[in-house]
């Protein structure tokens, strides 16, 4: 199977064993699947973004050093990895190219204007990925964001335009905050690939890949 994960930045954020823990999963999977990996940038994107846009930055900008970061942690984990390229890739065609040799290829960004999730979905969209994944820090999709209702409904399916009803209507609201941003949803409905989006832990990407009924499926 050819799979895409979108890996959130948090994962970053703890310790090298965290990471360590990570890459051996993904070096498992690859041995049975073609693996592609794309890292975010975390808190320390946000950092960097921050002092910058105090320093006068614009926007692209800021991008630009968030882009930097997702691809230094992208080579934190490749270098972590038996199986990955070590090379990290600036563009799809060159994440393809990685891929006939590699058994999985791990990269960040792209172009500035967008997030991890963005790329990570045009990625699946034009290697043909069958499944894409994207671990992340919530357990699945929610009705509305259940840090702030705790009644909020969890979905265990979805289909690609109710998910982007939800986005769209959800981020209308100041400071929403949905699992999903409304690009990635419209990815998701034009790509038609198969999404499960769950909690980022080693042992949950297994569990998924095992066919466990976890976090949330995004299929028409
Ligand atoms: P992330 O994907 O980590 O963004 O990229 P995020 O929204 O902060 O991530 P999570 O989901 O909350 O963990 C970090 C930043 O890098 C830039 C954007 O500024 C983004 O906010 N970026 C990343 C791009 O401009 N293009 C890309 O393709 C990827």
């Amino acid at each position: 199977m050819r799979l895409v994960l979108s890996l959130g930045g948090s994962v970053f954020e703890g310790d090298a064993q965290r990471i360590r823990s990570f890459a051996e999963v993904l070096d498992q999977i690859s041995e049975n699947n073609e693996l592609f990996i794309v890292v975010g940038g975390g808190k320390l994107a946000r950092e960097i973004i921050k002092k910058a846009r105090e320093l006068g930055a614009n926007e692209t900008m800021c991008d630009y050093l968030g882009i930097a970061v997702t691809r230094i942690n992208a080579m934190l984990l490749a270098y972590a990895m038996k199986n990955s390229a070590k090379k990290i890739p600036e563009n799809f065609i060159e994440a393809f190219e990685l891929s006939k040799k590699y058994k999985a290829v791990v990269m960040g960004g792209t172009f500035p204007g967008h997030t991890t999730d963005a790329t990570s979905l045009l990625l699946a969209e034009f290697v043909n990925a069958d499944l894409f994944l994207n671990a992340t820090s919530v357990d699945g999709i929610y009705s509305e964001d259940p840090k702030k209702n705790p009644n909020a409904k969890k979905f265990n399916k979805i289909t690609p335009t109710e998910l982007v009803k939800l986005v769209a209507s959800s981020s209308m609201e100041a400071g929403a905050n949905v699992v999903i941003d409304l690009l990635s949803a419209k990815l998701i409905e034009r790509s038609k690939i198969k999404t499960i989006v769950f909690k980022g832990e080693p042992e949950n990407i297994l569990k998924v890949l095992r066919g466990e009924k976890i976090g949330t499926v995004v299929e028409p």
